[in-house]
């Protein structure tokens, strides 16, 4: 299947927008596609990533992938949640396609969010691979590169928040040996969890060895993925 975001010879154009609960989010005309559900970006992140994935883990200190930082906004969710329990939280996250100054510039999370916006420049404006540490709780790094190339160590993560655009738009992400990949990187005991439920993705993680399970999803929608390492 073409990729239709990889095989484009340009970055697409990108749109702020303002999602059903005040939050922004991204949208990109060409792809018909948005980063978030446009009935409330951090509705849908909190649901879920933070209350299917972060709090369904136990560990501590714990250890965190996402794929596809976009505009940041599971970073800042984990982050907070992170401080409210007191546990210390290595998240690192993928984002070939960072945002420029005057993108993140627009978004609005910190209205929303007790947090400062000078922590959305951080870690938009961070070089790839660098290490920071945003409080003591919360060690941070983004890695500019997509899943299919990126170097992930073998049993290093507690969840991975996998958040790639979908699937009928953008393929890759979503194929059988990068779902390999994310497997081998988790714990065993480790969660993969996404608001992706289409039906070849779920095969493919019951063929590298997940159970599967789809909780019903957030604002309507009628599931989630949340998928175990066994
Ligand atoms: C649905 S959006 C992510 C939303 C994001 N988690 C947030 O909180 O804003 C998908 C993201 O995946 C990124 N992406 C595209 N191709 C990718 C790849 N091959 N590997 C990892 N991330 C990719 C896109 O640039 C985009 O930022």
């Amino acid at each position: 299947m073409n990729d239709k975001w990889d095989t484009s010879s340009k970055v697409l154009s990108r749109r702020i927008v303002t999602t059903e609960d005040g939050s922004t989010s991204i949208e990109i005309p060409e792809m018909n596609e948005m980063y978030h559900s446009r009935k409330g970006a951090i509705k849908e992140s909190q649901f879920v990533y933070i209350d299917h994935g972060y709090n369904l883990c136990t560990s501590s200190p714990i250890n965190v992938l996402e794929i596809g930082m976009g505009t940041g906004l599971n970073v800042l969710l984990t982050l907070i949640e992170s401080k409210r329990q007191q546990r210390t939280t290595y998240f690192h996250t993928l984002e070939p396609y960072p945002l420029n100054t005057n993108e993140w510039a627009q978004l609005n999370f910190e209205k929303h969010l007790s947090i400062a916006k000078e922590t959305l420049q951080l870690i938009h404006e961070t070089k790839s691979d660098e290490e920071l540490e945003i409080n003591e709780y919360f060690k941070f790094q983004l890695s500019k590169t997509k899943l299919e190339l990126c170097q992930l160590n073998n049993n290093q993560y507690d969840v991975v928040y996998f958040d790639a655009f979908a699937p009928n738009k953008q393929a890759n992400p979503w194929q059988l040996d990068n779902i390999q990949k994310v497997y081998d990187c988790l714990r065993p005991g480790g969660i993969l969890t996404t608001y992706c439920a289409q039906g070849q993705f779920k095969r493919n993680l019951l063929q590298v060895g997940f159970s599967v399970t789809n909780p019903e999803g957030p604002m309507g929608k009628r599931e989630i993925t949340v998928a175990y390492k066994k």
